[in-house]
């Protein structure tokens, strides 16, 4: 999967105020300051695509980046930001539920994890809730550059005993680098065969 062309294509609160036309969707959620805007930014080879910050909270609003005029990569807001106050938190809470719970052209949601972190509560209860509701996700790990090889594989084997305690099987798993950018190809070539198999 080559990416030849990325704009965006607009923001929205609501589902049913998406950007169109209706296409394939794949769409990034996780912690504030995970990493879901450098990631879409790194996998289109565009650098000022999404919006990125250092301070946690900078997205918003659901945001639609068409990719070779057949395709969306969606950035969400981020969860778990301790410093937004209770109505804000609730407001981009019910944003990305919204989005999550609804989105009929979503074809996976990409759960991001901090590769230097063992998965928070917020992660958990998130990816609990997509389990139940039986969202399809996979997971990706974010900032390895951040890591050493051995610091790394120890960290992601923990990760995935984890999942395994509430999953039978593990579901998908990618390590990536906004930095670097590992993962890319594996990533896009995830998307390509969910795309041609649609
Ligand atoms: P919100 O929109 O606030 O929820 O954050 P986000 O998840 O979109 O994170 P964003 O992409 O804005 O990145 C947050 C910070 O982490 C920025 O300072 C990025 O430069 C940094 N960052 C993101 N990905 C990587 C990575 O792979 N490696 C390193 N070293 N830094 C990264
Ligand atoms: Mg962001």
């Amino acid at each position: 999967m080559k990416i030849v062309s990325a704009r965006f294509a607009g923001s929205s609160t609501r589902t049913d105020r998406k950007p169109s036309p209706a296409l394939p969707e794949f769409a990034f959620i996780g912690r504030s300051n995970v990493g879901k805007s450098s990631l879409i930014n790194m996998l289109a080879g565009n650098s000022k695509l999404a919006m990125t910050s250092s301070t946690p909270g900078k997205t918003k609003l659901v945001n639609h980046f068409l990719i070779n005029d057949r395709w969306y990569l969606v950035d969400l807001p981020g969860y778990g930001y301790a410093k937004l106050s209770q109505k804000g938190r609730e407001e981009l809470r019910t944003i990305v539920r919204d989005y999550v719970f609804n989105s009929a052209e979503m074809q996976v949601l990409f759960v991001l994890i901090d590769a230097r972190h063992d998965i928070g509560a917020a992660d958990w209860d998130f990816l609990c809730d997509l389990g139940e509701n039986g969202i399809p996700f996979a997971i990706i790990f974010t900032k390895c550059d951040k890591l050493g090889p051995v610091a790394l594989e120890a960290q992601i084997a923990r990760d995935r005993e984890r999942l395994l305690t509430a999953w039978e099987e593990l579901p998908r798993c990618f390590l990536s680098s906004a930095e670097t950018g590992r993962g890319k190809e594996e990533i896009l070539s995830y998307i390509g065969s969910i795309l041609s198999s649609t």
